[in-house]
């Protein structure tokens, strides 16, 4: 509905000119806004800033304008009255005309027309599991809202470039192999690599404290590591590789895929040049015999950041400085986004603290996008949540709720795991990201509610709609021929005026980061629609050219959730 607005702004610009009142658009746009009950039309102009310049009340003004703007309803088909209330100017929209745009424009394929995004290109540093450790919560919101971000993004018309900065280097490598060295054994890393990984990881912890030779034995091995050392480098791909085969195997079930899969170790050999760089710039001090830059100058509470260990060694940060300058030097890009949890926000403030103190000028463009927690997810062992067994059993309870559907056994797997990371997904999407959240399994799941089966169902409910208006009237209506006049109701007009807004939302969401807003936009959506049915409306009847206008609105409406959900990451499953 943007152009509806833009042409109101335009209208209104020109009147008062001719007033002779140098108003500027934005002035007019900002005075714009919607009337405080809808029987007084759709939008109202506030008429007060002109009336000083104009010396005349601002009710003056508005009947004024009114005058002059009702002489040309006639060459606007979409504006049907306009009329001075007081001081406002209260406009209202043929709401046929407008039905026919918005409703044309979704079934055109073109539902996202502004591209701000061209020649620019978003970074976005996504997922990062790290390596002999289990893919958990953390690394699923960041996943799946690092993946939607990036989806947004690229639909107005940004480069994106996702990265997933796997935690594959530090010295918990050294104790991982002390630890495979002692403890290892073949057959269980084969069956199951990470947990097997990780279990000698908590036994090396747990062996250490009473044998603090083992610290020495692990730093050792970490520094053959560093070293190239053969053996110690070949047991690191093994780990990696372990690791990253079943990380692949969560991307796949969610449908998510990287520009690059460039680690912590992938920055190793910059890590050099990059304490050089910083040594060079003279910010670079000594503190307890390891090696620090002050960042309290940009952020006032925040602690040194680390850059090099008394021993020498480089740590998460001095990996993540080494990173950023990397992906400028090859990305130039505007902005540099790392999606991880607001436990991390601190570790940021240092990294973009010595970017600052380094006089970069992209460290403005670096944001840390944070997310809160999740509670509740029931776990394999102890505190751990393995992701993979939150979509078995999230899929075996979608077949569950299927199990007297009509379908094939085959049809009904494909379509309960659809429903089930659908769930998983849209949950992790529907809250505002930086809230803590419980997860529930019986709420995640329940078709008639606020979740992704709810709007999935909405979904197949369209397209069977969509099935039995083709049975009936034998093809689907051209949008050119619909009697837009038909459609009435005061839900059906809230439909239209809530789909002529999708662009507007997803730009809302790219702003702030946040596909909450779209996951409620969307089963608000739902919500007008399912309201509308369930009250008895049918949308397929004798009456054929009422059911064409109620179909094609549910196409448009059906072509805005498809939409929706594929920039959110939920799958539309066929049949429920
Ligand atoms: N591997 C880290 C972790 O699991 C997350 C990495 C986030 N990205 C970054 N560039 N620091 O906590």
């Amino acid at each position: 509905m943007n152009e509806i607005r833009a042409l109101i702004v335009e209208l209104v610009t020109e009147q008062l000119v001719q007033l002779k009142v140098k108003a500027d658009r934005s002035e007019v746009e900002k005075a714009l806004g919607r009337p405080p009950t809808p029987d007084l039309g759709d939008y109202a102009l506030g008429c007060f800033v002109w009336a000083k310049t104009l010396r005349r009340s601002p009710a003056s003004i508005a009947a004024d304008l009114a005058g002059r703007l009702s002489e040309r309803l006639g060459e606007y088909p979409l504006l049907r009255e306009i009329a001075a209330v007081g001081p406002y100017l209260n406009i209202r929209l043929d709401s046929a005309q407008v039905a026919r745009l918005v409703v044309e424009r979704c079934l055109s394929g073109g539902l996202i027309e502004r591209q701000p995004g061209q020649g620019k290109t978003v970074v976005i540093d996504f997922s990062s599991p790290n390596v002999a450790k289990p893919f958990g919560i953390g690394h699923l919101r960041s996943t799946v809202i690092g993946a939607a971000i990036g989806r947004i993004y690229r639909e107005l018309g940004y480069q994106v470039v996702g990265i997933n900065h796997l935690g594959d280097w530090g010295t918990q490598f050294g104790k991982l192999m002390a630890a495979w060295l002692s403890w290892g054994d073949e057959e269980t890393f084969r069956e199951q690599p990470i947990a097997h990984l990780y279990e000698l990881y908590v036994r090396f912890h747990r062996e250490e404290e009473a044998d603090p030779g083992l610290t020495q034995v692990a730093r050792d091995w970490f520094k053959r590591l560093e070293d190239g050392d053969r053996q110690a480098r070949d047991l690191w791909r093994r780990f990696r590789e372990a690791s990253l085969a079943e990380f692949e195997r969560i991307y796949r079930r969610m449908g998510v895929r990287f520009e690059h899969v460039w680690g912590e170790a992938f920055y190793e050999d910059q890590i050099g040049p990059t304490v050089e760089r910083i040594r060079k710039a003279g910010i670079l001090e000594e503190s307890e015999g390891a090696m620090v830059v002050r960042v309290e100058e940009y952020y006032p509470d925040t602690s040194p950041c680390l850059i090099l260990r008394a021993d020498g060694a480089s740590l998460y940060t001095t990996r993540d400085i080494a990173a950023v300058l990397d992906r400028w030097e090859r990305f130039h890009f505007d902005r540099m986004l790392y999606v991880t949890g607001a436990d991390q926000a601190d570790h940021f403030r240092k990294v973009f603290g010595v970017l600052k103190r380094l006089q970069l000028p992209f460290a403005d463009r670096c944001e840390h996008v944070p997310f809160g927690r999740i509670h509740g997810i029931s776990t394999r062992k102890g505190t751990l949540v393995f992701l993979e067994d939150v979509f078995d059993r999230a899929r075996e309870l979608s077949l569950e709720l299927m199990r007297d559907r009509e379908m094939t056994d085959p049809e009904r797997e494909v379509e309960a795991e659809r429903i089930g990371v659908g769930a998983v997904v849209f949950f992790d999407l529907s809250k505002e990201r930086i809230k803590d959240s419980s997860f529930n399994w019986e709420a995640i799941l329940q078709i008639t509610g606020r979740t992704g089966p709810g709007l999935q169902y909405t979904q197949v409910r369209l397209k069977s709609l969509q099935a039995r208006y083709l049975e009936r009237f034998g093809e689907l209506p051209a949008p050119e021929v619909v009697r837009w006049d038909l459609l009435r109701e005061p839900e059906l007009m809230g439909l239209v005026r809530d789909l002529g807004e999708y662009e507007q939302v997803v730009f809302r969401a790219a702003q702030s980061y946040e596909p909450a807003i779209l996951s409620r936009y969307l089963l608000d959506l739902a919500d007008g629609f399912n309201t509308f049915y369930s009250s008895g409306q049918r949308i397929v009847s004798e009456d054929a050219p009422l059911s064409a206008a109620r179909v094609t609105l549910c196409r448009a409406l059906l072509a805005v959730l498809l939409s929706g959900m594929r920039l959110l990451g939920v799958p539309a499953p066929d049949r429920m």
